[in-house]
This record gives C-alpha cells, sequence and structure tokens, in this order.
C-alpha cells in the first residue's frame, strides 16, 4: 500500500474535490459535511473526471457527462448510463493532513 499525500484537510471546502495521483490512474478527493471519500476520478461508463461535477449533500456525486450517479461512500452506481461501481480507497487523516492509501503497482 502506498500513501499518497492530499492537501491540507483545511485547504479542501465542504462540496469541494480535488483530483491527485497519476493522471492515468487519478483519484478524486471529496469533502461533503466535513467527511472525506476517495474514488476513482474517471467515470465508470467513460472518459469523465468525476472531481469535475456535482457533488450533492445527500452524499453522491453525479458524472458531468452522462449524468450518471455515484455514492461516495461506496462507489456505488446508482443510476444509468453507468452501471459498474467507482473504486473506492481508505483516507487517513494525520496530523491536520489528507491522504489516500492506494495498492503497490508492481
Ligand atoms: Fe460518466 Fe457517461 S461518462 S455517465
Amino acid at each position: 500500500m502506498a500513501r499518497i499525500f492530499v492537501c491540507q484537510d483545511n485547504a479542501l471546502s465542504d462540496g469541494e474535490a480535488i483530483r491527485v495521483g497519476d493522471p492515468s490512474a487519478a483519484i478524486a478527493v471529496f469533502k461533503v459535511n466535513g467527511e472525506l471519500f476517495a474514488l476513482n476520478d474517471r467515470c465508470s461508463h467513460g472518459n469523465a473526471s468525476m472531481s469535475q461535477w456535482y457533488i450533492e449533500d445527500d452524499g453522491t456525486v453525479e458524472c458531468p457527462l452522462h449524468a450518471a450517479r455515484f455514492c461516495l461512500k461506496t462507489g456505488a452506481a446508482l443510476c444509468q448510463p453507468a452501471t459498474e461501481p467507482l473504486k473506492t480507497f481508505p483516507i487517513a487523516l494525520v496530523d491536520g493532513a489528507v491522504y489516500v492509501d492506494v495498492p503497490e503497482v508492481a
């Protein structure tokens, strides 16, 4: 497992997202109601960045391209056209800094 620094916790406001990691396998980190979530940035339906669109107060995010919605907590696809979930990643908060834990690539 590798730990990637995201940002200082106070640098991310409620309702905001930030994209981190390798561009080919980017991760979107969201903050909603003070809670942090990390998911694949690329939509499971197509080539859209999930960090670039609507974060809802109900803990879901809507894809900018075809409006599929995903659960921020589980990554589950909640409506068409997406049918596959987004991968989720553990978040670590250490001394006010946000990190995401990702599997090592062999
Ligand atoms: Fe996200 Fe189509 S690319 S719903």
